[in-house]
């Protein structure tokens, strides 16, 4: 093992990766830049973590000019796939870069629900490393059936999106599992269980080990997503395999996002 490797394998096990996905919230500048600066306080001091805030787009520039610090980072929540052109109301990557995004998500559901298709997903992914970005690709199913059909559907939204992705490339992927009906927007009351969430983050490691090989797919980062707060984080956050959450609600709450934040510097 070299010591680049023993390295990056530390920072996986280490770092917890908290992304903020404030989706279109909150209405006005200045409420983000409040929620931002209660945020920075709690995350400037949570060591094992790395804190991504996936704000609005309009007011990413104006958060990522306000903060230069490495423990904090910005996603842009989409791009499109084209680098430029006449798509209307749409931001290119080198856009998104220029506002301070390092981060980007690509394939959330609600993007897919608007219509996204996995190729799109899978344009996204590769427009965004070679951009030099961080894409997170989320995956995840509508519902479940008992026979576990659902994890074709996971299977062809990896596949699919990752088809383009050398294998040299692949650990720069970050994953993220999030079931659709876990959401807490969802209005389904149905809880995923921790055991589930282990099971999926096993399911895709394989899926990756399948298509890229184990040496490579063990160092990809698989994140979990949907109704992570503070009272479930820490059962969350100690699953084996995962190296964080995407949180929406919660993170719009700065005392609940901090506490979520410290859990996982405790569990990093
Ligand atoms: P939630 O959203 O934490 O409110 O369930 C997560 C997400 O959609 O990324």
């Amino acid at each position: 093992m070299d010591n680049h490797f023993v390295n990056r394998w530390y920072y996986i096990r280490m770092n917890k990766l908290i992304i903020a996905n404030w989706k279109m919230n909150p209405p006005t500048l200045k409420e983000a830049s409040i929620l931002f600066s209660a945020i920075k306080q709690t995350a400037l001091r949570t060591r094992n973590v790395q804190t991504v805030i996936a704000p609005p787009l309009v007011f990413l520039h104006a958060l990522s000019a306000s903060c230069k610090a490495k423990r904090i980072q910005f996603a842009a929540q989409n791009i499109h796939f084209e680098a430029s052109g006449a798509q209307v109301g749409e931001t290119s990557a080198v856009q998104a870069q220029n506002a301070g995004a390092k981060y980007v998500l690509v394939g959330h559901s609600a993007r897919r629900e608007n219509g996204e298709t996995d190729l799109e997903t899978g344009k996204k992914v590769v427009v965004a490393l070679s951009a030099k970005f961080t894409p997170v690709l989320f995956v995840g199913e509508s519902e479940r059936d008992q026979d576990g059909l659902f994890l074709r559907t996971i299977r062809k939204q990896l596949i699919t999106a990752l088809k383009d992705v050398p294998q040299s490339r692949i650990k720069d992927v970050v994953m993220c599992y999030e079931p659709v009906w876990a959401i807490s927007t969802s209005g389904s009351d149905k809880q995923i269980t921790i055991n589930e969430i282990h099971q999926m983050v096993l399911f895709i490691r394989k899926v990756l080990t399948d298509k890229f090989g184990e040496r490579v797919a063990r160092k990809v980062s698989i994140l979990y997503g949907g109704s992570v707060n503070k009272e479930n984080a820490e059962e969350i956050f100690t699953v084996p395999g995962v190296a964080g959450a995407a949180i929406g609600g919660a993170s719009l709450d700065a005392k609940e996002f901090g506490t979520i934040l410290q859990i996982a510097n405790k569990t990093g």
